[in-house]
């Protein structure tokens, strides 16, 4: 695995921030030392400190002493914690070697560069992703934007750190807000199917814990499958169901039920939902 030598910083360590920074040096991208978190309350900062990174609750220090700087905020949070900043850094060209990788829901590039114009922007380099908490377990699903100042370098530099964690694809910034939609919210929809499926074994006489085993393995099981044998999802499907058998009755009550409407219309809310995050 090719390593960073770069100093990662974190604005905001909360669940998703923790879940690429975790990711980064469980596989040996970074190493802790080069890790900085921050947040308003240094109490919860204290897996990073289990973690081996270093913390503090100075966004500014954050800012100044990395180079690879997630901005993981809640959206509703840019404004507050940029005007912070904003009372502290003084532009200098050294603000064109860093690099500000937001991971904010619906928040454009645009936005960034105006909360970042404190900074030295003529040369300010803004990566836009839309990562999942997946990152977590290394089998995330990242999509990412630059703006025009970032480098083919740079881009590289977060697609190595963001693939190390899962699935990490360039997409152009329209699509980011549908992307979020799909694999951004997609892990929550999921663990309610797991879930559901786990109680459908319940009420059949399965225990518990083994119904939720059985559960998320046969969804890993599917996903694999439809990533390794590059199938449609449909034609897997299909070799499930048997003439007359078990699983084509089990499919008409997911039909009856609209699982398929009902996910569609769940990545369609959670997409306009995102757009609106941003514009809040
Ligand atoms: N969770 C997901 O599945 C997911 C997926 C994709 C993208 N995202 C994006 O990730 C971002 C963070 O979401 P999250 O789920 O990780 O939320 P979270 O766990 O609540 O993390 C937000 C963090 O921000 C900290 N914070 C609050 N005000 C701050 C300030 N002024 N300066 C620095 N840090 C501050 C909070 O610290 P305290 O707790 O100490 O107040 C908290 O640790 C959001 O923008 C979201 O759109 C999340």
């Amino acid at each position: 695995m090719a390593k960073l030598d770069e100093r990662i910083g974190f604005i905001g360590g909360g669940n998703m921030a923790f879940a690429i920074g975790s990711g980064l040096v469980r596989c040996g991208i970074v190493k802790p030392s080069q890790v900085l978190a921050s947040g308003p309350h240094i109490e919860n900062l204290q897996r990073w400190r289990e973690l081996g990174a270093t913390t503090t609750d100075d966004n500014c220090e954050v800012l100044e002493h990395t180079d690879i700087v997630f901005i993981c905020v809640k959206p509703h949070m840019l404004g507050p914690c940029t005007t912070q900043l904003k009372c502290k850094h003084v532009p200098s060209a050294k603000d064109a070697n860093k690099l500000i990788v937001s991971v904010l829901a619906g928040t454009s590039l645009q936005t960034l560069e105006e909360k970042f114009d404190f900074m030295d922007n003529s040369g300010l380099k803004i990566i836009r992703t839309m990562p999942n908490t997946s990152m977590q377990v290394g089998e995330g699903c990242t999509v990412y934007t630059g703006n025009s100042r970032v480098t083919h370098h740079d881009l590289e530099k977060v697609h190595l750190m963001l693939n190390a964690l899962g699935l990490a694809q360039q997409v152009p910034e329209s699509m980011i807000d549908a992307c979020t939609g799909v694999a951004g919210c997609g892990p929550a929809f999921v663990y309610t199917i797991i879930e559901a499926l786990a109680d459908g074994g319940v009420k059949q006489g399965v225990p518990r814990q083994m119904a939720i085993q059985f559960a998320a393995q046969t969804l890993l099981g599917a996903a694999k499958t439809v990533l390794l044998t590059g199938k449609h999802p449909a034609v897997l499907r299909d070799e499930v169901c048997s003439p007359g058998g078990a699983t084509i009755v089990g499919v008409h009550e997911l039909e009856k039920g609209n699982l398929r409407a009902t996910l569609i219309n769940a990545v369609e809310k959670s997409s306009q939902r995102s757009a609106e995050l941003g514009k809040k």
